[in-house]
């Protein structure tokens, strides 16, 4: 996975405005801004997107969720050989919409590193991201729940988590990159995550949702 920051991941989820052939159209808008800007921008897409998109783009393509089972019998189950094999280079761990175990979470960081695979450990507060830093993953990323899907950056709502975070982690493990989300949406917001720490932003609903997806990414990417 290229991991060069700033490095802004837009999170597919599973809104219709980014499912099947919607998603293959915003991925393309997405390399699109990211070659026009220079900024790494990664998508993480839902799992049956995610052969389709990576055959068609170059931008990394991350998957949302994948489960802590060996190959074998798990019916329903994600393995990663799966999703690294249909393109993925890397994927969301513990997102606050589909919450892990903390061992699953450990074992999930080793496999992705052992695979080649970058590994985004989203977590909730100080305390968890100081947690999720032990593990070495190549990205914590600070999600407050509450503000998800809000419209409220997490960057001016509660830039003390954001900066609590910054300094816990760069204590702990130095290596692991800083990423903040919920509620961002535009270059403002993008700006004030800079400002306290992060390199980059996880985000969703800010452009996902926007009447113009490009022009609301430039927006986010444009000054940076
Ligand atoms: O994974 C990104 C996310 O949970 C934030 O969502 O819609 O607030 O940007 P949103």
């Amino acid at each position: 996975m290229n991991t060069r920051t700033p490095i802004v991941i837009l999170n597919f989820k599973t809104y219709l405005e980014s499912t099947g052939e919607q998603a293959l159209k915003l991925a393309k808008i997405s390399e699109k801004v990211a070659e026009e800007t220079g900024v790494n921008i990664a998508v993480a897409v839902q799992h049956a997107d995610i052969f389709r998109i990576s055959a068609e783009v170059e931008i990394p393509v991350l998957a949302q969720h994948i489960d802590a089972v060996d190959a074998g019998g798990h019916t329903g189950s994600v393995l990663l050989e799966s999703v690294k094999e249909a393109g993925a280079s890397g994927t969301l761990i513990n997102h606050s919409e589909m919450r892990m175990k903390l061992a699953d979470i450990q074992e999930m960081v080793k496999k992705t590193a052992d695979n080649g695979m970058g590994s985004v450990v989203c977590t909730n507060n100080v305390e968890t991201s100081a947690a999720a830093a032990t593990l070495k993953p190549n990205f914590v990323a600070i999600e407050p729940p509450e503000l998800i899907g809000s419209g409220i950056p997490v960057s001016k709502a509660e830039p003390e988590i954001v900066e609590g975070t910054v300094d816990i982690i760069h204590d702990i493990s130095p290596e692991v990159t800083v990423l903040c989300g919920a509620g961002i949406s535009t270059g403002e917001d993008m700006q004030a995550a800079l400002d306290l720490g992060t390199e980059g932003v996880l985000l969703a609903s800010g452009i996902i949702l926007a009447d113009d997806p490009k022009k609301a990414l430039l927006d986010l990417v444009g000054n940076i």
